[in-house]
């Protein structure tokens, strides 16, 4: 068989825009190429001129070399052998076939296929499948916890107001914000469980939204002598639920005050109209900033930094960002600080609950 054969053989099965194919031997104990072709092989750094006539120790490095020739010398017994890998940032799935003549194997043909898609959409279902499970507990345990939470946090109340031995003041202000605490993160839960429900779109002032939620953040940041900027006269009325945007706004601003150092630093806040149909609102913050691999996890269920952090802050606010038809962006630097951006339509035709007259609020 030629190599220009191989080609006209290969081009049917092989998608060549998204995989390899390659050929090798067993020579004096070691498998040398002797066949490669395909648009993936340039993808994953390689190229034919250097896997052709080589062994796997001469184009990869030793750990991945020793790790395929593992699967090469099991297909030169005989076995059909399926590996996936990686390489410079490609998932690929190969298969091995050995070619026998007469019970001995004389080459084995190999095939690379890229699935870099498929494991992302992969991983995305496992995303999914991790909040469903969060969804079906929330459901199920939600209500359950807060209503006896409202008895004993209105007793405790009762009992800090009465209580005679002052030395008891301090245990119940204790009690009283590990329940609030236990509260928020059922408040998580259940809109994360059901982001839809009970929504109330509404004709909202913007601006104004904006303006109640760093007010209500500054005693906050105050505490830690930050101040938070925001000169923006630009009034936008967007058709949003109020109470949901509140819970964006406070979450972002509390992480922005939770990354800033005690030091006097600002935190600015920024609303624009970008496009004519959408308007960008930007926290900056000058505080520890985000790595690279930590970024990518940020929008995970439970995943926090921080040791009272529940790991839901982000994942809600997106959510609910997706509900408003809007989009949310984290640019960070270690170190340096963070900018979030959030972009939501100015003109979106969204009404949940039709029945209630639309009316602008704020
Ligand atoms: N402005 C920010 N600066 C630095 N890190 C941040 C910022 N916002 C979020 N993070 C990181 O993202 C993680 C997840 O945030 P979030 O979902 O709000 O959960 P939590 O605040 O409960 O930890 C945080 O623990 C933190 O590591
Ligand atoms: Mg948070």
């Amino acid at each position: 068989m030629t190599d220009q054969k191989n080609r006209v053989d290969y081009e049917q099965f092989i998608p060549r825009e998204t995989g390899f194919i390659f050929k090798f031997i067993k020579k004096d104990n070691q498998f040398i190429h002797t066949f490669i072709e395909g648009k993936l092989i340039e993808k994953v750094g390689l190229c034919p001129k250097c896997v052709v006539g080589k062994s796997l120790f001469e184009f990869l490095p030793a750990d991945q070399a020793m790790r395929k020739e593992a699967f090469y010398e099991k297909a030169w017994n005989g076995e059909h052998v399926n590996y996936e890998g990686s390489f410079g940032g490609i998932h690929y799935l190969a298969i091995l076939n050995p070619v026998r003549q007469n019970g001995v194997t004389v080459e084995v043909i190999g095939s690379t296929i890229d699935i870099t898609k498929e494991k992302t959409r992969e991983k995305q279902v496992q995303q999914m499948e991790k909040l469903s499970v969060v969804g079906e507990l929330a459901a199920g345990i939600a209500h359950e916890i807060r209503n006896p939470l409202t008895s004993l946090k209105g007793f405790a109340k009762i009992v800090k107001e009465s209580v005679t031995d002052q030395a008891l003041v301090p245990y119940l202000d204790i009690m009283l914000d590990e329940m609030d605490r236990i509260n928020e993160i059922v408040n998580e839960f259940m809109f994360i469980a059901k982001p839809n429900e009970n929504v109330n779109f509404q004709y909202i002032n913007f601006h104004n939204l904006l303006k109640d939620c760093i007010h209500f953040m500054e005693p906050q940041a105050n505490l830690k002598s930050i101040k938070i900027e925001f000169d923006s006269d630009m009034h936008i009325i967007l058709n949003c639920d109020r109470n949901l945007m509140k819970q964006v706004l406070i979450n972002l601003l509390q992480n922005a005050i939770e990354a800033t150092e005690d030091s006097g630093h600002f935190i600015e806040v920024v609303l624009e109209e970008v496009v004519p149909d959408a308007i960008m609102v930007t926290i900056t913050d000058k505080g520890c900033g985000i790595s690279d691999s930590r970024s990518k996890k940020l929008f995970e269920p439970f995943y926090s930094t921080k040791e009272k952090g529940t790991g839901l802050g982000l994942i809600t606010c997106k959510r609910i960002i997706d509900l408003h038809q809007g989009s949310i962006e984290i640019e960070s630097k270690l170190g340096e600080g963070t900018t979030i951006k959030i972009f939501m339509p100015k003109n979106l035709k969204i009404d949940i609950n039709p029945s209630q007259p639309k009316h602008l609020v704020g």
